[in-house]
């Protein structure tokens, strides 16, 4: 069922020097900061080889990721997401292992425009997974 690593989403206090550690240090070629405010997150797209890293940075009040950033103030990795080819079919069958779906588990629009879901960190090792459909 789990299919490519789409992308890993680090969490980062401060987004533009993140993305010159990743630019200048790292020689990778980033895209411009994205506003997500529908996801309480500015985005910064690298594109490696074999798939993506994400970088978050908190945006507005309720940031989704302002909790993470309070407990791990220099940042840190956030989640891990995997392509699967049919989504709810996908959901149906964790559901049925013992998975947790967050949310009221309905997938939503994520930030490449294709529906995912977000799974409890504690059914998977610590690591909050999302699914997106390929
Ligand atoms: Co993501």
């Amino acid at each position: 069922m789990i299919g490519r690593l789409n992308h890993v989403a680090i969490a980062v206090p401060d987004i533009a020097s993140a993305s010159r550690v990743y630019r200048d240090m790292l020689g990778a070629t980033l895209s411009e900061p994205v506003e997500q405010p529908e996801h309480g997150v500015t985005v910064v797209f690298i594109e490696l080889p074999n798939t993506k890293i994400e970088l978050l940075e908190p945006l507005g009040e309720n940031s989704p990721i302002a909790n993470f950033l309070a407990k791990a103030p220099s940042g840190g990795i956030h989640h891990v997401c995997y392509e699967v080819d049919d989504i709810l079919a996908a959901r149906d069958r964790l559901k049925r292992e013992g998975a947790r779906v967050l949310g009221d588990g309905e997938p939503k629009t994520g930030a490449h425009g294709k529906p995912v879901l977000f799974l409890h960190p504690k059914d998977f090792n610590g690591t909050l997974v999302e699914l997106e459909e390929a």
